[in-house]
């Protein structure tokens, strides 16, 4: 292409040269060539004042022209040349001081075909050169548009060639604590530059998709934001012009939201699977228990008057009732917790400010002998919207499970923190937390705290369903509860509730 152009340069030298001669040889003052581009006529190369212009000379060419000092002649792609034909290619015209003589013409005809096949050559480069420009500014428009695609995309993405090195990198790749400026990385090796990353590992990652030329995809836990993200890694064949992979896009996703969502909604699932199903067996067992309770209930009245009467009655009957009683009571008491938990009671609703309701728990927890040895810590932004449709003594009851249980993992000592805030929503508009510097809840026990009966409590200090009714009572909200732990350090566990416009 190159030289292809150096050479339309050294024709176009050689045909203003030609222009040069002609000029002197005729005495003209002007000689100028014209090309047809399409259905116009530019004026391609001249010598002289170049004040010819296209109206004057093709007024020259026409049969009954009397212009005797300006002479055209048409330079046609065989060769032929006739003044006015339709095919020409171009025009030669000259500007003379005196009439042409005959020789003359033969002599500017003569040459008028012997430049056609340098003009054609050079139209041909000129348009070629044009095409070149047209097609570079294509692809480049391309090349910007492909690039603001992959720039637009949440997320990152890097592609490889089979020697491993960087061929493309997009704006998402370029930010965040581990971003890499593209400059940076084009051209080097994935290894140098995911130089944190196993390179043995990743190499095989590579070579794998290089060789079946299948997608493939896994899920990677990553600090490197300072917390812990799960990314979804996805690398794909691509194939340039040959049935092997001559590339590899890998994309990388950050699914943490995503895959919390997921768990969320599956937790909420089992939850009310167990709802359901805790819901059915409690109303079964309240009826037997009803019935134990009232028929404890007239043996106790038959006793006392077996006694008025005066007869003799076992020493332990009156003991045994009273076992019958308390037993009777705490099932009530577990069946009630439960009912909580699947239906929270259908308790009055109205507009009940949150903070209002942990001012309350305080209140009642002041005088609790294990609560006096805590440091409570409130950060109450008073400005919160209402909760609409809430019951305060549900609302209290959640704080009061989450305080108690701060301070059994605590024991009894160490600072817990109450804090409330806004949302972003009117759905979430209010947010509030306790913290706890308690020993912490392992991950793999975070998905079963809700759960009814779970418990890590020795026997006879919990009885697991704390949590499962702080989890009905926020369904029954329109909110939920969320937690965060790390073992060792402390747990905070997270109301969400939605707040009036
Ligand atoms: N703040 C916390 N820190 C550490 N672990 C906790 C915390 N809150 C709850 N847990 C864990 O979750 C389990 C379930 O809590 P939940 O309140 O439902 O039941 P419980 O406290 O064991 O019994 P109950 O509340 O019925 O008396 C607890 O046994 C404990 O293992
Ligand atoms: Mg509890």
């Amino acid at each position: 292409m190159i030289s292809e152009l150096a050479s339309s340069r050294s024709l176009e030298a050689n045909v203003v040269r030609c222009l040069s001669i002609l000029s002197d040889s005729v005495s003209a003052t002007e000689a100028t060539v014209w090309l047809r581009a399409g259905e116009v006529l530019v004026r391609a190369w001249g010598v002289g004042q170049s004040s010819l212009d296209v109206d004057t000379v093709i007024a020259a060419l026409q049969p009954a022209a009397d212009n005797a000092l300006v002479r055209a002649l048409s330079i046609g792609e065989t060769g032929h040349v006739g003044a006015g034909d339709a095919v020409t290619a171009g025009l030669l015209a000259v500007r003379t001081p005196r009439p042409l003589t005959t020789d003359e013409i033969v002599l500017m005809t003569a040459l008028a075909n012997l430049l056609w096949p340098a003009l054609a050559h050079a139209e041909r480069s000129r348009m070629l050169e044009v095409e070149v420009e047209a097609r570079t500014a294509e692809i480049e428009r391309e090349r910007r548009f492909t690039e603001k695609i992959i720039d637009a995309l949440p997320v990152g993405l890097y592609v490889i060639d089979r020697e491993y090195r960087i061929q493309a990198w997009n704006r998402k790749r370029e930010t965040g604590m581990q971003g890499v400026s593209r400059d940076e990385a084009i051209g080097r090796t994935i290894f140098e530059i995911l130089h944190r990353q196993p390179s043995e590992m990743l190499r095989r990652e590579f070579d794998d998709v290089f060789t079946t030329g299948r997608i493939q995809e896994y899920q990677m836990e990553s600090l490197a934001t300072g917390e812990l993200r799960t990314y979804r890694i996805t690398k794909i064949p691509m194939r340039l012009g040959s049935s092997a992979v001559t590339h590899v896009i890998t994309t990388g996703e950050d699914v943490t939201d995503w895959k919390e969502a997921q768990l969320r909604f599956a937790q909420a699932e089992k939850l009310a699977a167990i709802g359901q199903l805790a819901a059915g067996v409690m109303h079964e067992i309240n009826n037997p228990l009803a019935t134990i309770a009232a028929c404890a209930e007239s043996l106790g009245f038959k006793l006392d008057d077996v006694k008025k009467a005066g007869s003799a009655i076992p020493a332990d009957a009156a003991e045994y009732l009273q076992i019958i009683d308390n037993e009777v009571s705490r099932c009530k008491q577990i069946v009630d917790g439960l009912l909580d938990f699947s239906r929270p009671k259908q308790a009055s609703k109205e507009r009940v400010d949150l903070n209002e309701a942990i001012d309350r728990t305080l209140l009642l927890l002041k005088h609790h002998v294990r609560f006096k040895r805590l440091t409570v810590n409130t950060e109450l932004d008073r400005t919160i919207a209402r909760i609409p449709q809430a019951n305060a003594e549900q609302l209290v009851q959640v704080f009061m499970a989450l305080l108690l249980n701060a301070m059994d993992a605590m024991g009894d000592r160490g600072v817990v923190t109450i804090r409330t805030r806004r949302g972003s929503s009117i759905e979430e508009g209010a947010i509030a937390e306790v913290v706890d510097q308690g020993h912490g809840i392992a991950r793999s026990e975070l998905s079963k705290i809700f759960e009814p009966f779970y418990t890590t409590k020795a026997p006879g200090r919990g009885t697991g369903l704390g949590l499962s009714i702080c989890y009905g009572i926020m369904q029954e909200h329109g909110g939920r509860i969320e937690v965060d732990s790390v073992l060792g350090q402390g747990t905070t566990f997270r109301l969400i509730l939605p707040t009036v416009a």
